[in-house]
Parts: structure tokens; C-alpha cells; sequence
């Protein structure tokens, strides 16, 4: 799948066989060959093939969804490896579960629960558009507890995170439980809730992550940071 990217670097992803995209600058011919292309009034784009990230930035969104910035801190402080297994909920869109499942490789297993069909659905669109072959959707309610066992990382973005049952059980020993919650007394709710099942609480983090113009590129417009996004809550079975 081909990524065109314009001159201020705002990426667009071409469909499969596409031959031709129109820009504000003039038609451009997708080529054999990435690299450097003209339009036909002469603006420069550039051709390259779409990454994993590149595509998972253009899936659907049903609720708001976790960003690659968030999705990377957990993957990081978790020492999330290939092979891994994973619990998920709530599905949502699918996009932290798709990360995780990317980086942890065919070997890795994630099973990603999601209570309403229609987020079911868009999630499920968005594995198939990123031929993720290493996940699993149920259509059920995390709440009535987890049936996996042995898990290196669960991670909760949904509403009540404090009503899921057997944590401790589902993970292996020093297997991981993160809560991404938007307000901090939900943090405090989940750290009193983890720390009551017997559960080590290592530390809740922000990720801030902020885009810089710089002078050559006239840039300017990406500098600023994304918002408050969510608080990331690390626990931990020892
Ligand atoms: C904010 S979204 C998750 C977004 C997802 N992490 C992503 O990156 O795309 C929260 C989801 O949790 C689902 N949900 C809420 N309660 C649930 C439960 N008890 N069991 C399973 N899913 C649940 C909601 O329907 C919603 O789709």
C-alpha cells in the first residue's frame, strides 16, 4: 500500500491498485518506483510504502481510541515481547489491541473483549484491514471475568476497569494489568482496587507528546502538544 505525503508532510493512503490521486497541487500518477513525484503542474510530493503505523493512523474510529504514543509507553514499561499474551478490553475501535498485536508478532496471541456489536464491527474492519492474524474478538462483557490464563499483560480502557473480576488469577507471575483512565481520581479508584486483589502498583504516568516546527521546514503549525489524552496505571502480580 502506497503512502503519499505532501510538501508540509500531511500523509494520505492509497487503496490498493489505485493508479491516480488528485491533489490541491495537481494530479498525481502513482509509480512503480517510490520516490520523489510530480504533480502535473509541478509541486513535488513523495512516494513511499505504508508502515504499520501509517495504516493504523487512517483505520476507523468508533470511540475515542488510544493513540501510538500511549500504546508504545505500555508496550515499553511493560517489556511487552514477542510471543506475548494478551487480554484486552474494551475493544473499542480496535487500535491499542492492533498495536499490541503488531508487536507481538504471529507467536503472540490477544484476545480483545467488546460488549457492543457496532464497536465489535468496526473493530473487526480495522484487523482486517491491517491483516492481523493474532487476535481474537469476543463479543462479551469483561466484567463477567476473564477466561484466559497465564497472560503476560492486560490492559482496561473502558468505564469500570475496578468491576473486573480474577485479575490476579488471568495473569502469570509478573505479568502486567494497565488501566488507561481519563480522570486521575479513576487512577486512584483502580490503584486501591489493584492493591486490595493483592497486586503490586508500580506507577500511574502521563505521556505528553509534542510535535516541533522547525525554521527550514515552515512547519509551524504542528508545534503545540497533544492534549490530555489519559493516565496510564501500572500494575503488577509478584
Ligand atoms: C474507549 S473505548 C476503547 C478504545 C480502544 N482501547 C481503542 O484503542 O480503540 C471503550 C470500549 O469499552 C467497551 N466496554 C465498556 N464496558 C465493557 C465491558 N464491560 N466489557 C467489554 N467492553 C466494554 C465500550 O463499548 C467501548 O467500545
Amino acid at each position: 500500500m502506497k503512502l503519499i505525503i505532501d510538501p508540509k508532510g500531511k500523509k494520505y493512503l492509497m487503496k490498493k491498485g489505485e493508479k491516480e490521486f488528485h491533489t490541491q497541487h495537481g494530479v498525481i500518477k502513482i509509480q512503480k518506483k517510490d520516490g520523489l513525484i510530480e504533480t502535473h503542474k509541478g509541486t513535488t510530493y513523495l512516494q513511499v510504502e505504508a508502515n504499520f503505523t501509517d495504516k493504523l493512523l487512517q483505520c476507523g474510529r468508533g470511540p475515542q481510541v488510544v493513540l501510538p504514543k500511549d500504546a508504545a509507553a505500555i508496550v515499553a514499561h511493560t517489556n511487552l515481547q514477542p510471543g506475548a499474551k494478551v487480554v484486552d478490553a474494551g475493544a473499542g475501535s480496535g487500535w491499542l489491541s492492533s498495536f499490541i498485536s503488531h508487536y507481538i508478532g504471529p507467536e503472540g496471541r490477544v484476545t480483545t473483549y467488546e460488549i457492543r456489536k457496532e464497536f465489535a464491527k468496526i473493530a473487526k474492519d480495522n484487523f482486517k484491514f491491517l491483516e492481523l492474524t493474532n487476535i481474537k474478538l469476543k463479543n462479551a462483557d469483561i466484567t463477567k471475568g476473564i477466561k484466559e490464563r497465564k497472560l503476560d499483560l492486560i490492559t482496561l480502557d473502558l468505564l469500570t476497569p475496578t468491576k473486573v473480576p480474577n485479575i490476579p488469577a488471568a495473569l502469570k507471575k509478573g505479568g502486567y494489568v494497565v488501566a488507561y483512565v481519563p480522570h486521575l481520581e479513576q487512577a486512584e479508584d483502580f490503584v486501591a482496587f489493584a492493591k486490595k486483589q493483592g497486586l503490586y502498583f508500580e506507577r500511574t504516568i502521563e505521556v505528553i507528546e509534542r510535535e516541533w516546527g522547525l525554521k527550514w521546514d515552515s512547519l509551524k503549525e504542528k508545534m503545540g502538544a497533544i492534549g490530555h489524552t489519559a493516565y496510564l496505571v501500572f500494575c503488577r502480580k509478584i
